[in-house]
């Protein structure tokens, strides 16, 4: 064979492998509003930038007929590229071929890339359309679940790992986005969910339709499994780039720093009244955050779970900032469960990959209740203890408000190895409430009184004056400054260029025990 001839041969064979299912498929796949493996990889990077590794790679698989279904490239499109000129490594499941579902070659190319992702530390990002394990592959196709599941975990906290799901994820097959950093679900097109309507009908006797039991929004507003919720393929992987913007390719890198257009001494006079002075009422902390941090870079994470809690990415002086905040609109922002969890694991991922935190503080406490005990608050809360106190990143916290009891401690104080703790004049830190701590430490004037209701006021009010106030804190150094609401985007910005060179460790062992 000649080379001209030999070219062509290669020719050919790289059209094959790019038709993936053929023609009648990809239809199928657009007609569904899914954009195909490969459209979705032209979309996220780079033009031009993406080297495809594993293209001719076919299953091995005989039984079952399968011999004769062998389409080259088996079910996912494996390679590297660039999005705004940083390496990523990523794979693309490919539903027109066996609706792309894992045998064990699909299983080695995927673990091709993820090992060249941790050996040369850029993110991975996985985009998930797959019917799951190949079923006529067996234990080969459990097996490469497997092998997927363990890089997942050592490329944990050493490089970013962002799973996009658009289409099916069933089965097993979610514990590997499960294992990531951070997880888009499309709406409508994607479901997550180990057994599907079917079983559970069969089991328990249930009926739910796939949407229902793990669609984007089941899975953005109760589980609290996926991070973020986008309209289409185009929204989602627009937000995979965003998401990346904010990280460093590996843990071993800083967050790039972009250029700051907003004045890093602009104050805001606006913020002085944002509070409202009467403790009572409820105000949108995401208000201060975006007045705060430059303009318009406040990127919130599971903006619909657990409400009372708000985090998410934002820069500050074009440094990225990892953003975490009571929000005291939602269930008087009290610290329960979801929002404990929902908290750790943001403070843990931006800790993990250098990214320096910003903490809002406005707590009236953990949520009292039942539910919440049997439902363990006192193991998940505590993980926002473990996450802020071996947190190493640069830690700076602002209390706007209340700070009561355990939630003072555990929302970035002093205590917890904080850097800079700022409180505005309407910081309330105490042991607890002045309502709460009256009845109790006056039981007997309040009692004995002629007129008990206006004792209590009075009392209240006294212990509010004396107590509920930052100056306490600030007298012993747990406040390192009282400062002007309006001050709060220079402040921030000084302690967090101060913070710029912050090199500590908490002692040496072989992991922490997380309260799982
Ligand atoms: C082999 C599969 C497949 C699979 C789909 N296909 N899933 N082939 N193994 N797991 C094939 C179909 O046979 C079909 O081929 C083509 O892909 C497209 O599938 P359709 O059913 O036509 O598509 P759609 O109607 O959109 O339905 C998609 C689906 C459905 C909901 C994903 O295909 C489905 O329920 N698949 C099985 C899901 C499943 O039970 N997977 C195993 C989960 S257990 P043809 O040639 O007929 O068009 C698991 C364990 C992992 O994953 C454990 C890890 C630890």
């Amino acid at each position: 064979m000649d080379i001209e001839t030999k070219i062509e041969v290669l020719k050919k064979r790289i059209f094959e492998a790019e038709l993936g299912g053929g023609e009648k498929r990809v239809r199928e796949q657009h007609e569904k509003g899914k954009m195909t493996a490969r459209e979705r990889i032209d979309y996220l990077l780079d033009k031009g930038s993406f080297q495809e590794i594993d293209k001719f790679v076919v299953h091995r698989c005989h039984d079952f007929g399968m011999g004769k279904n062998r389409i080259p490239g088996d079910g996912v499109v494996t390679g590297y590229g660039t999005i705004n000129g940083r390496r990523v490594f990523l794979f693309s499941q490919d539903f027109t071929v066996l609706g792309g579902s894992l045998s064990e070659t699909v299983g080695q190319k995927i673990c091709k890339v993820m090992d060249l992702a941790l050996q040369n530390g850029a993110p991975m990002v996985g985009m998930n359309d797959s019917g799951g394990a190949r079923i006529q592959e067996g234990v080969m196709s459990l097996g490469g679940y497997g092998e997927i599941f363990k890089r997942n975990v050592w490329s944990s906290g050493v490089v970013p790992q962002i799973s996009v799901i658009m289409g099916p994820c069933a089965g097993g097959a979610v514990y590997s986005p499960a294992l990531t950093d951070l997880v888009i679900m499309v709406k409508r097109t994607s479901n997550m969910f180990i057994t599907g309507p079917q079983v559970i009908k069969a089991v328990t006797s249930e009926e739910v339709t796939p949407e229902e039991l793990g669609g984007a929004m089941t899975h953005n507003t109760k589980s609290g499994v996926a991070h973020f919720a986008e309209e289409t393929d185009q929204d989602a992987l627009d937000r995979v780039k965003e998401i990346l913007s904010f990280f460093p390719q590996s843990y071993r890198e800083k967050a790039p720093v972009v250029p700051c257009t907003d004045d890093i001494d602009r104050k805001d006079e606006s913020l002085n009244k944002v509070v409202p002075t009467n403790p009572k009422l409820p105000y949108d902390m995401r208000d201060i955050i975006r007045k705060v941090m430059d303009s318009n870079t406040f990127l919130e994470v599971q903006r619909h779970f657990a409400t009372n809690m708000v985090v998410g990415f934002a820069r500050l002086n074009g440094h990225s900032v990892g953003i975490i905040a009571n929000q005291p609109k939602f269930l008087a922002g009290c610290l329960d469960i979801n929002a404990s969890v929902k908290c750790a694991r943001f403070v843990r991922m931006c800790d993990a990959f250098n990214i320096p935190l910003v903490t809002f503080v406005d707590v009236p406490g953990y949520l009292p209740g039942v539910n919440q005990e049997y439902g363990g608050i006192i193991k998940h809360g505590a993980k926002i203890l473990f996450a802020y106190s071996e947190a190493t990143v640069p830690k700076i916290t602002v209390v706007t408000r209340k700070a009561y009891g355990g939630a003072y401690i555990a929302m970035s104080s002093k205590h917890l190895a904080a850097d800079a703790n700022y409180a505005y004049p309407t910081a309330e830190i105490a042991v607890m409430g002045p309502e709460g701590a009256a009845n109790i430490i006056f039981r007997k004037e309040i009692s004995d009184a002629k007129d008990p209701n206006a004792v209590r006021e009075k009392l209240i009010e006294e212990y509010r004056d004396n107590f509920a106030s930052p100056f306490r804190a600030a007298e012993v150094g747990y406040i390192d400054e009282v400062i002007f609401p309006e001050d709060t985007r220079p402040k921030l910005i000084k302690a967090l260029m101060m913070l710029q060179n912050k090199k500590t460790s908490i002692p040496e062992r072989r992991h922490g025990n997380v309260p799982l």
